[in-house]
């Protein structure tokens, strides 16, 4: 996670200075609220170009599925070749959750210890792990709106981390008491927000990977700040009828790594990153995750 962190500073550092080609993603929708997107996007530092398409189907838990699949391919800069398809569950997760933890290294106070989790699916995982690498977690509070996941999550990030972790009952107690929030429940076009003005304590940091789905109008009015990973992608997203209560952006992580954006400025500010995903996060790792995999002889060779 560390090293996946340190690729998106420097693939959002490209990015600030304006030397990343990523359009904004298009998508169809086969379902309400599910997605199929097309995700290309090329970094020329990194020698990286590709695509991701990735689908997000939130009724998928029913029929035992993830809600996030997909597939990435690689194409060479030169001659545009694809020479490596993945699965992208993984480094959708891993770079989802790197960039909330690089907006909170903008954003949040670096001596945070206190963190909630609600929604504890692939993303509340991934998220608390990136966040701890760079906040000096002691205790987690996660809630999810299924008791057996929760329990589940609890007894899993016990295992792995030393901090303290405590479940509760309610959404409010995670967000109340915690200096880093995030939250990771379906994305709904036409959500009813849980999360109510006043509940995110002065000086703390919310990543809203669910977009506005769990932030009330009233309570993202009171951020002193709110980024996004893309101004573009934010304004398509606008269009299509999402974010109609959230208060326009300030600055994109891309200029918050650049330093043409200053980031948190004072201990009581409130600050909220809305990260979308974008292609380039992905563009940034796959590389490697090819070259690792070549390295231990990981994959298949496919005739093309
Ligand atoms: N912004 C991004 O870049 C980005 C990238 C990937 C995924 N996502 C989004 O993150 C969200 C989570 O994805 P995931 O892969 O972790 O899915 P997941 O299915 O693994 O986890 C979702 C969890 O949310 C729980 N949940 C549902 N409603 C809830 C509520 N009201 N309160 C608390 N918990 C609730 C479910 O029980 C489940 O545990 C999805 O909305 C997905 O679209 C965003």
């Amino acid at each position: 996670m560390q090293e996946i962190i340190a690729l998106l500073e420097k693939a959002f550092m490209e990015k600030g200075n304006g030397k990343v080609e990523m359009p904004p993603k298009p998508g169809i929708h086969t379902m309400p609220d599910a997605f199929i997107h097309a995700m290309p996007a090329f970094i020329p530092a990194m020698h990286s170009a590709g695509i991701k398409w990735v689908s997000g189907y939130p009724e998928n838990y029913k029929r035992g599925l993830p809600y996030i699949t997909g597939l990435l391919v690689l194409n060479d800069v030169e001659t545009g070749i694809p020479y490596a398809i993945m699965d992208c569950i993984w480094i959708t997760a891993m770079t989802t959750a790197a960039a909330s933890a690089l907006s909170a290294k903008y954003l949040a106070r670096p001596e945070s210890g206190t963190i909630g989790i609600l929604a504890c699916g692939v993303q509340g995982r991934t998220n608390l792990e990136a966040l701890a690498c760079l906040f000096p977690i002691k205790r987690a509070y996660a809630y999810d709106v299924l008791p057996e996941v929760q329990e589940k999550f609890i007894a899993d990030i016990s295992e792995k981390f030393e901090f303290e972790i405590v479940g509760v009952k309610e959404p409010k107690q995670a967000v109340v008491e915690s200096e880093l929030v995030v939250t990771s429940g379906p994305i709904l076009k036409h959500p009813t927000p849980t999360i109510e003005r006043d509940w995110l304590q002065q000086g703390a940091y919310g990543s809203a990977v669910d977009f506005d789905s769990y932030w009330s109008g009233a309570a993202m009015a009171q951020m002193d700040r709110i980024s996004t990973d893309d101004h573009a992608q934010f304004q398509y997203y606008k269009s299509v009828g999402y974010f109609g209560q959230t208060p326009e952006p300030y600055a994109d992580l891309g200029e918050l790594v650049a330093g043409l954006k200053p980031g948190r400025q004072d201990e009581k500010e409130r600050t909220l990153a809305i990260n979308l995903g974008l292609a380039m996060d992905d563009m940034a790792v796959a590389p490697q995750v090819y070259r690792r995999a070549k390295e231990k002889g990981l994959g298949m060779w496919l005739p093309l």
